[in-house]
Formats: C-alpha cells, structure tokens, sequence
C-alpha cells in the first residue's frame, strides 16, 4: 500500500519540464516547525501584524461597498492605470524615472519573474545567478529548464571580476546567457548588499556582453540606515529588468507586485499574463492603489524598518555572544536575512533536523544553489519571531552547533544526512 500510494501513475505523461518541479523534502521538516515550541527562523513571512489591520480593513470594505462594480471586476492584463502611477512613486524612491506604461501588475514578484523567464528562456540557456540565490527563483528557472550558472557574492554584493570571468568563459564555450538574475539590496538570502561601485561595474560587464539584467528588489526601502540604495534599473532602462512587490512594505498576502520592462518587453509580459491569468486581482490592486493614496505608508514602512532594526540588533547580539568559534555570518544592513557559515567539516543539511528535536529552525544553504553547494551554510531569518524568541533561537541553535563540532572532532566528519534531494519548491512560508 505504503508502496503504491509513493508511486506516481502519471509519471509517464508529464511534460519534460515538470522533471524540474521536485518538492523539497525538507518540506517535511517545515510541516514540524510550526509547532509552537519550535523557534523558527526559517521563514521568510513579513509581520503583517504591524499594519493598522483595523485601517486596512475599513479602507477595503468601504471600497467594496463604494466601488464593488470595479473593484470586483475583471480588468486588463496590465493593471489598472491608477496603480501603476502609484507604483512609479514608489520606484521614484530609488531614483527610478518610470512611464506607467512601462509597468505591469503581476501577482507578486514571483510571477514577474514567471513571466520574463517563460518569455525569455528556452530550455538549456544559461541564466546567471548569485551564489547563494533567491530559492523562489531557482524554483522558477528550473521550471522552464534554465541552466543556472551562479556567479559568488562576499559582503559587497556580486563579484564584478567572477561575473566578468564567468561572461567570458561562457563566451568562449559559445553559450549565450539569456539574462543575470540579482538581487542586489538586502539580498536573499545572503543579507548582503552591491556596493555602489560595484552596480556601475556590473552594469558595464553586463552591456560588454549584452546581457540583460533582471533586478529583484523586494527589500530595497527596508534599510536601516541612510537612504534607499540607488536601483540599477535608474542607470539603464533598456537592460535592466526591474521586480517589485508590495508583500514586504504593504502584506504578503494581497499578492501585488510588478515588472518594469523596456516597452517592447513589457508588451510581451502582458501576454504572457493574460495567458496565465487574464488579468490581477482586481480587488487587491485597487486596495493598494487606496492604501497609496490615501494613507501614510512612508510613514508604514518607516514602522517596519524600525521593527525589523530591533530584530536585526537582537539576532546580530545574540549571534555574536553565542555562537561558537568558527561560525561566521553577515550583517545585513536591511531586509529579513543573516546568512551564517559554519565550520569545516560541518553540514547544515545534515543538522537540520537535530536542530528542530533541540527545538530551532533554520533553512539549510543548499536550497539556495543550483549546484549542490551551501552545505556549511543556512539562512537565518529575523523577520517574524519576536526578539526575545530569535535570541532563545540563536541560544538553541549554538547549543546544537556547539554538539556538532563535538561530533566531528570526535568522528572526524559530519554525521550522516538527515535529509536529500532538491530544495527547489521551497513550500508554504519559507520565500
Ligand atoms: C528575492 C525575492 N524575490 C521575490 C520574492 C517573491 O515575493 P512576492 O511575495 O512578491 O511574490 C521574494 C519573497 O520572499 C524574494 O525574497
């Protein structure tokens, strides 16, 4: 029985692509993390909790009851024109100059990246992206059966000269690259952040080898200090592909991001979404569209950074009085991520599940590469817990690394895997 119900009777039928589409198994793990006593920080979920919720809610039944005959109706594949003004003041932020012609509603960022991959990728190109990588992307290109070519990052963001090599050598095999794929502010998961030199550079490699850049930025106005970062989109409108999304500085769960393309691309992306969805909620863009409009969300979004500050100092100081010798990790200057190193000798798939029995969760690094790299890595996320629960979290987890390093000066290696297999589809919550 037990046998039968594993077997997939469809195998036979599928379409090629859907090879690339393998659950993670640490999915199962994750189905344990939500148990209360688990201190998790694994997940990616924004504190919606810290929105007005009452306002929020006014705000969206008024529009129902005032404007129902559009708010619950179908509408273009585009999204409605109001909202892309507002979304161009917000780009405005980062010195983006953008037409709302130029802009299209997807339903997050996750689906602009849908979108432009489906546009722009057959089977077997080369898309770059950062080592370590946005896990959701990863998801995505192995949906449409991109080879992913990963270019490293340190503490300054993407490294221009391994981006420059990697170019090269990529050129000389005759492989074209269709696009890279960055996420330069805050990145996820590694917390990091392209320098401003840096982004002058990368965009000139990028125009010496005529490859298009696509810029996921949904963290880029949660910094903790100074002003938004400059995007790359300002300095090239007709190379970089921009990404946006609401889910960080409005909620997740009204599924409202964007793409800003060169017209001829945005053109195309509109296709594809009317292909995939007819259009976008209409009742979540125009709630937006209200919530730009009529309420203070510069001054929201400045509750959330100040919000996720906290949390970031309380990880940070937890991390840096526990954890033992030999661990190192970055400091993210904004966003959700601290992106941790562990010791020679260790691996934080393996560990995974010793660490939820001690009652911790993390993601385990090598969700994040395409190639099977990160296994002394994971992703620490201090966007959800409480302050007080992400440094009793740290506490855990050094007491189990702690372990670990016991283990291997006494065996000489890591314990035998807890878990295998792709980590592609990373599941409910853990973006
Ligand atoms: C880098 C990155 N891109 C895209 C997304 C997807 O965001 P959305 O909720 O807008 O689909 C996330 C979500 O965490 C993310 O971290």
């Amino acid at each position: 029985m037990e046998q039968h119900a594993r077997t997939d009777a469809y195998s036979d039928r599928y379409a090629a692509r859907a090879a690339g589409m393998v659950p993670s198994e640490i999915r199962a793990l994750f189905a344990m993390v939500a148990r209360p006593e688990v201190v998790s920080l694994a997940g990616g979920a924004p504190y919606v909790s810290a929105l007005p919720l009452d306002v929020v809610g006014g705000m969206i039944g008024d529009l129902v009851a005032t404007r129902g005959a559009e708010a619950l109706q179908y509408g273009s594949a585009q999204g409605d024109a109001g909202l892309r003004e507002r979304i161009c003041d917000v780009m405005a932020l980062e010195g983006v100059q953008a037409s709302a012609d130029d802009v299209v509603v997807t339903v997050g960022a996750q689906q602009a990246l849908d979108l432009v991959t489906k546009v722009f990728v057959d089977p077997g190109d080369v898309v770059l992206a950062e080592a370590p990588s946005y896990v959701g992307a990863l998801g995505t290109f192995a949906a449409y059966q991109a080879d992913v070519v990963h270019v490293p990052l340190d503490e300054g963001g993407l490294i221009p000269a391994a981006l420059r090599e990697t170019l090269d050598r990529l050129a000389r095999e005759g492989r074209r690259v269709k696009f890279l794929y960055t996420v330069p502010t805050f990145q996820n998961p590694a917390g990091v952040t392209l320098t401003a030199a840096r982004r002058a550079q990368i965009l000139e490699i990028c125009a010496a080898h005529d490859v298009l850049v696509i810029e996921d930025n949904p963290y880029g106005l949660l910094g903790f200090d100074g002003e938004p970062m400059r995007a790359l989109r300002a300095d090239d409108a007709e190379r970089v592909i921009y990404l946006g999304t609401f889910s960080k500085t409005i909620a997740s769960g009204l599924r409202v991001g964007w793409a800003l393309a060169p017209h001829a691309v945005r053109a195309k992306l509109v296709l594809a979404a009317e292909s995939a969805v007819l259009c976008h909620p209409a009742l979540s863009q125009v709630a937006v569209r209200e919530y730009l409009t009529t309420q203070p969300w510069r001054e929201q979004i400045k509750d959330f950074r100040e919000l996720y500050r906290a949390r970031r100092d309380a990880m940070l100081d937890a991390l840096d009085s526990l954890m033992p010798e030999g661990c190192t990790w970055t400091r993210p200057g904004g966003g959700f991520f601290v992106w941790v190193t562990l010791p020679e000798g260790l691996d934080a798939k393996a560990m995974a599940p010793r660490a939820i029995a001690e009652r911790v969760a993390y993601v385990p690094g090598t969700g994040f590469y395409a190639d099977g790299g990160g296994r002394r890595n994971m992703r620490l996320s201090y966007c959800f817990a409480e302050p007080d629960r992400i440094r009793e979290g740290v506490r855990r987890l050094a007491g189990v690394i702690e372990n670990e390093i016991r283990m291997r000066d006494t065996f000489g290696a890591a314990r035998p895997d807890g878990v295998s297999g792709g980590v592609h589809t990373p599941g409910p919550g853990i973006v």
